[in-house]
């Protein structure tokens, strides 16, 4: 398998290994509740005991070492993991600052200027940067679990060959694509964005079957038009797109039973075994029209069968469902009574709640902890809440942020 070469991978490479545990402090005064710690797990080392709270949890420092103190309790339950990394535009201000013991890594550490665009070696440091970091948050994975990652097309390409390595090519999922923007910005000199990344990788193969709620809106098109006591319905083709060469075992005459006619089509075949017509037909399930006039049979979906097996999530999720980088800035004014952000681009709730949704189809739970290790002003906790408060359900979340805003934005 192709792999990424960058400069500062060898000395990376088990950098998470050798990270040292350091324990989580509770700050007793910010905690919204203080629970008495919770028994230690059989095998869990108290030396390294990270939190004396199961509760949702903001963590303020530098997530290198936050999910390492994590992995004692952690390690392998997190169901669901969202995080939106520095994208590495080269004007973010983000800094390599991590304490590796190689002559290179050192000379990054110590000049501890941000990452812009003069910088030849930008790609080198994000990739050192992000390296041990999707290991720890992989060991804090679930198997039934699945990480989202916000990016952009600055290492959109490295960050997919970093996880095919970290994570497992086969683990894949998808690269689903974020409309963030409606309009275009004519500022732009060869092409406008409208898009953004969210790659998404499982932990293993206990994730073999994704299943996600139905969007309200596909339920506009089922109707009753026959008052069946099942509920709404539509209608799919019973023609099969194969002729009756191709699939002669699906050849045979139904009954039209309006008309009491014998039909057959010319050319295809039907869908569906004579077995299953014979069910369908006891099942009531054959529409022939209002009148019992349509040429050839149609099959009858009911909705109520549709809700409960739910519907495949795609990958691409457009503006109207997931909102836009607009509205998560109108959002964090809202939380934090301010049109004077000193945050850029936060995320909209509708972009996480929609990623949380896939998680729980993948799990088939709703009542796990989902973690961001790049928290910023807290979209994570916000969708938590709000899909909460909508359904009643039990999720937590873990944030960490370094910087001082952890307090001021992060947990407002
Ligand atoms: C792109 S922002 C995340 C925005 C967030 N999704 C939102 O909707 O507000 C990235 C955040 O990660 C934080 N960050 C960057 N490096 C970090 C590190 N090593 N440890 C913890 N937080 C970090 C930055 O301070 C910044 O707030």
């Amino acid at each position: 398998m192709p792999t990424l070469e960058f400069k500062g991978k060898q000395h990376i490479y088990a950098h998470h290994l050798t990270v040292p545990y350091r324990p989580l402090e509770i700050d007793a005064t910010k905690s919204y509740t203080y629970i008495i710690p919770p028994p230690l797990e059989p095998n869990e080392d108290s030396s390294c005991n990270p939190t004396n709270t199961d509760d949702n949890l903001i963590i303020h420092g530098d997530n290198l070492h936050a999910l390492k103190a994590l992995l004692p309790r952690y390690a392998n339950r997190i169901k669901c993991i969202y995080i939106d990394p520095p994208y590495n535009t080269g004007n973010e201000n983000w800094v390599y600052n991590d304490n590796v013991n190689s002559p290179l890594m050192q000379q990054w550490f110590t000049e501890n200027t941000p990452v812009d665009n003069e910088d030849l070696e930008r790609h080198d440091k994000w990739l050192c940067m992000m390296w041990p970091r999707l290991h720890l948050l992989k060991e804090l994975l679930a198997d039934d679990g699945v990480i989202f990652v916000s990016i952009d097309d600055n290492e959109q390409h490295h960050l997919r060959m970093m996880m095919d390595e970290i994570l497992g090519k086969e683990n894949f999922l998808a690269d689903i694509i974020w409309q963030h923007r409606y309009g275009r910005s004519n500022n732009a000199k060869l092409f406008s964005n409208q898009r953004e990344h969210v790659i998404a990788y499982r932990k293993s193969d206990a994730v073999s079957h994704i299943r996600v709620k139905r969007d309200e809106k596909l339920n506009e098109t089922y109707s009753n038009p026959d008052d069946d006591p099942r509920g709404s319905w539509v209608s799919s083709s019973y023609v099969n797109p194969a002729t009756k060469e191709k699939r002669p075992n699906l050849v045979y005459a139904v009954i039209n039973p309006h008309t009491r006619e014998s039909i057959n089509h010319p050319t295809h075949a039907w869908k569906y075994s004579r077995s299953t017509y014979e069910n369908h037909v006891k099942d009531d399930r054959l529409w022939w029209g209002i009148d019992g006039n349509l040429r050839y049979p149609r099959l009858k979906n009911f909705l109520s069968e549709s809700e409960e097996k739910g519907i495949v999530p795609i990958d691409l999720m457009l503006a109207d469902v997931a909102g836009t980088t607009d509205e998560g800035t109108k959002q964090l004014q809202v939380v934090l009574q301010s049109t004077a952000l000193e945050f850029n681009n936060p995320k909209p709730t509708r972009l996480i709640a929609n990623l949380i949704g896939i998680a729980e189809g993948a799990s088939g739970k709703n009542d796990f902890i989902v973690l961001d290790s790049f928290a910023g002003s807290g979209t994570t906790a916000h969708a938590v809440l709000d899909l909460n408060k909508e359904d009643g359900g039990n999720r937590k979340f873990i944030l960490i942020e370094c910087e001082d805003y952890a307090d001021t934005i992060t947990a407002v």
